[in-house]
């Protein structure tokens, strides 16, 4: 088993990783607790048995479910089963149900107790941990949330035993960007985490790789809990993916999918801009073919579009574009003003 807290004054919590861990999870669960499962059918169906007894509400799967009327709809079942602010909510499930389990968690009652369990790799390694919840609008993803911190994230690596391979890799995406930020998020001696992925066996490693993952985002979380700064480097990669993304209309590529593609472009950007040597580019661009990522955006899509795209994204600021940029080994800095010929060539 590994645990780890991350440090938020009062509102501290426990990570606890461990294979297996959901056969007993009612262990780490208060027994005095009236408790509220949120999930979906495809998550509730192989996991559910382990939650027996409790009250269960399933939404919708997938990203279009991440919306009001969702939202509004578990609402109501949790309100008109008597919830009261002393109970517990569960997200068992991977980034969009912990994002609307959290989202209505925080404001059902102005506040009920969180616990999440995710059973992805992103949600694992990305999403359960650091209090950020959300819904979809019809104006954009994640326009509507809150930051709430769960009381507790309870992770089994061996969920992934039953993943779809295509949402591993997803997954895989935000694993590999801990490479490229690890000293932005811990001063630490000894092996990188770059080192550590480049020899490792991916599957019989997920306990340890998760355990890294969780303490770089916790160390950050706790620097930075509502992104006033530090918390950016999260989105290493991301601007472009975001970009790659919305052109695509979030049908074409999954979001880890365009995150390799967005960490590629951000690096080759960086060895343009001389932000980076040739060595270090090289030997990132071999480390992130390793994991049979596609690095390429395919070439029947318009890349002026993707830089139209990259222009209106939210965290554009008066019109000038922020990247999380690669400066040297495992470390990152924010840099803004970057000329519209030299993203495009990034892009190539
Ligand atoms: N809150 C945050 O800080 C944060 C960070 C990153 C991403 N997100 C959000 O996370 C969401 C994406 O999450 P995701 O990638 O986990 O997608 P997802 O929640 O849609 O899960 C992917 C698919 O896998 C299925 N699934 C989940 N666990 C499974 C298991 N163990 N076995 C078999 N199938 C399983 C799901 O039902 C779904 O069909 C996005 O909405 C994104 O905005 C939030
Ligand atoms: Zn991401």
């Amino acid at each position: 088993m590994k645990k780890l807290t991350v440090d938020l004054k009062e509102r501290s919590y426990e990570i606890i990783i461990q294979n297996d861990i959901l056969k007993d999870v009612k262990n780490y669960i208060d027994p005095n607790k009236n408790v509220f499962v949120i999930s979906n059918k495809t998550v509730f169906d192989i996991y559910g048995k382990y939650f027996d007894g409790y009250n269960v509400f399933l939404m919708g799967d997938g990203e279009e479910y991440k919306n009001f009327d969702t939202y509004k709809a578990l609402l109501e079942k949790l309100l008109s089963s008597g919830i009261q602010r002393t109970d517990l909510i569960i997200a068992l499930g991977g980034g969009v149900v912990g994002d609307v389990a959290g989202f209505t968690a925080s404001t059902c009652l102005r506040g009920v107790d969180l616990i999440q369990i995710p059973t992805t790799l992103l949600a694992q390694v990305d999403s359960s941990v650091g209090g950020k919840t959300a819904i979809d609008t019809k104006f954009g993803k994640n326009l509507v949330g809150t930051f709430y911190q769960p009381k507790k994230v309870i992770i089994d690596p061996n969920t992934l035993k039953t993943l779809p391979e295509r949402q591993i890799k997803t997954g895989l995406s935000e694993v590999l960007k801990y490479a490229f930020i690890e000293r932005n998020c811990i001063d630490k001696e000894g092996e990188t985490f770059f080192d550590y992925l480049s020899n490792c066996n991916l599957e019989d490693s997920f306990e340890e790789i998760i355990y890294k993952c969780c303490l770089m985002k916790a160390k950050v979380v706790e620097k930075d809990e509502k992104e006033g700064g530090l918390r950016a480097v999260l989105n290493f990669g991301h601007t472009f993916a975001h970009a790659i993304e919305k052109i695509t209309n979030y049908t074409v590529y999954t979001h880890g999918e365009a995150v390799a593609i967005g960490m590629k472009c951000i690096l080759k950007l960086a060895f343009i801009k001389g932000y980076i040597k040739e060595d270090y580019y090289k030997k990132s661009i071999e480390f992130l073919s390793k994991f049979n990522l596609q690095l390429q955006l395919d070439k029947k899509y318009n890349y002026d579009e993707v830089i139209k795209a990259l222009y209106s994204d939210k965290k554009v600021k008066y019109g000038k574009l922020n990247f999380v940029m690669p400066v040297d080994f495992a470390l990152v800095e924010l840099v803004h003003n970057i000329d519209e010929l030299s993203l495009k060539e990034s892009l190539l």
